[in-house]
């Protein structure tokens, strides 16, 4: 039996004190790896878009937004509530804007239109289809006149 020879000698070279302490740190650089790996996926509370969107694509659609309704991004974000460094940047994260949702529900109308009234290509995600888009109905007003 080679292994338990092995494992004997093992034993007799260092101690089983020295071997746990070993086992453990291995286990401890294990670990340490393994957290710097782990998140590559940005945190994002989205909840229509889809989750795997990139930051190109989401940036392009919300300055649609701005120009179709003609306002700016403060119109649906926040300001942090403790701003460290650039005063002007806004809190895309949070939900503290209720014009925010209000906007979520106008998404998915627009997603829905698109999806149901009109012959859409397949191979589009739902969220992306522009045959309807805001600016169809807003032409660059918040809230569209109603004649
Ligand atoms: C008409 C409202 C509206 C305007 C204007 C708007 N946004 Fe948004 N934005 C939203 C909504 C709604 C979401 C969340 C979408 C979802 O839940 O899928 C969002 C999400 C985001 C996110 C993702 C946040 C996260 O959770 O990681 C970023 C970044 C963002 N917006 C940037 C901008 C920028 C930059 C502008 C201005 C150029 C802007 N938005 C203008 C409504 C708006
Ligand atoms: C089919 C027409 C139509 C489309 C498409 C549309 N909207 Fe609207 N939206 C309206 C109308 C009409 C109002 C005004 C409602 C009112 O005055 O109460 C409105 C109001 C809003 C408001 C004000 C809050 C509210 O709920 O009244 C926001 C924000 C908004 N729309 C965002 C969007 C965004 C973002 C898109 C594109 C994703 C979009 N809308 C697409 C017709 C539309």
């Amino acid at each position: 039996m080679p292994l338990i020879k092995t494992l004997r000698r093992l034993f007799t070279m260092f101690s089983i004190k020295k071997i746990l302490t070993m086992g453990g740190l291995c286990l401890f650089v294990l670990l340490g790896m393994a957290a710097i790996k782990a998140p590559t996926q940005k945190l994002r509370n989205l909840k229509v878009l889809p989750k795997d969107i990139s930051d190109a694509k989401l940036d392009s659609i919300m300055h649609t937004y701005n120009k179709a309704l003609g306002v700016n991004c403060e119109f649906c974000h926040v300001k942090p509530r403790f701003n460290l460094g650039n005063k002007d940047s806004l809190d895309y994260f949070s939900d503290a804007e209720p014009m925010k949702e209000n906007a979520r529900k106008m998404m998915e109308m627009t997603i829905s239109l698109n999806k149901t009234y009109f012959y859409f290509n397949k191979d589009v995600q739902p969220a992306y289809l522009t045959t309807i888009t805001c600016k169809t109905c807003h032409q660059g007003e918040p809230f569209p006149p109603e004649d």
